[in-house]
């Protein structure tokens, strides 16, 4: 972060991601599965906060929910030309938390995909975690989240999912807190 804004206090950085048993999160720019409460979770989770996350999965977003409506969306992309409707784009993630200290912000979201969770995590940026862990394996994955030490979070489940007719498989949301 720059100089200037070194004393200024960060907002706490969530990071929200459902993957499989092996952390796969996606192929071909695209999710994996059709899990309609996991993405009510989603949805309700990050309303009216600021959502960071890369070009790439900005692309991945269907055009009819673009920009996230309700939340400030902030791409991050290395090309200085890239530009949507009501969105910021910045070039990396310390400029995008600054964005949200200018804006006053006491909370983020980092949601994906694997290049900014692998960012965000290396940075040691992230206070916690809301994951969703997909009871299924998918070996056509082509991006994981990162590897994490369990041992350095403390794990609290929110909620358990059967398969139904509107979520493919069995699912559970664990809210993790850093320890240390
Ligand atoms: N399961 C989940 O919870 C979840 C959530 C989100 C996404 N996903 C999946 O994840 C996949 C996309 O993830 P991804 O890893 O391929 O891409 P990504 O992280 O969404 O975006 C990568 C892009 O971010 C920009 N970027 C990366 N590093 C940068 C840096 N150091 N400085 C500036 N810009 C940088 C670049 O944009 P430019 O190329 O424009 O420079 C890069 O191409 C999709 O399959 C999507 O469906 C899954």
């Amino acid at each position: 972060m720059s100089e200037s804004n070194e004393t200024e206090k960060r907002p706490r950085v969530a990071i929200i991601a459902a993957m499989g048993r092996n952390r796969e999160i996606g192929s071909n720019n695209d999710l994996m599965w059709h899990l309609r409460t996991d993405m009510l979770f989603f949805r309700d989770t990050t309303m009216g906060f600021f959502v960071i996350m890369g070009r790439k999965n900005f692309d991945s977003i269907p055009a009819k929910y673009k920009p996230l409506h309700g939340r400030v969306n902030v791409i991050i992309s290395r090309n200085p030309d890239f530009a949507f409707e009501e969105c910021y784009t910045c070039s990396s993630l310390d400029e995008a938390i600054e964005v949200a200290i200018s804006n006053g912000e006491e909370k983020v979201f980092v949601i994906g995909g694997g290049q900014i969770y692998e960012m965000a995590m290396q940075a040691g940026l992230v206070d916690e975690m809301y994951l969703t862990h997909v009871e299924a394996d998918f070996p056509q994955a082509d991006v994981f989240f990162p590897g994490f030490n369990q041992l350095e979070w403390q794990r609290e489940s929110i909620m358990k999912v059967q398969a139904d007719i509107q979520n493919e498989f069995d699912f559970e949301i664990v809210h993790y807190t850093r320890t240390k």
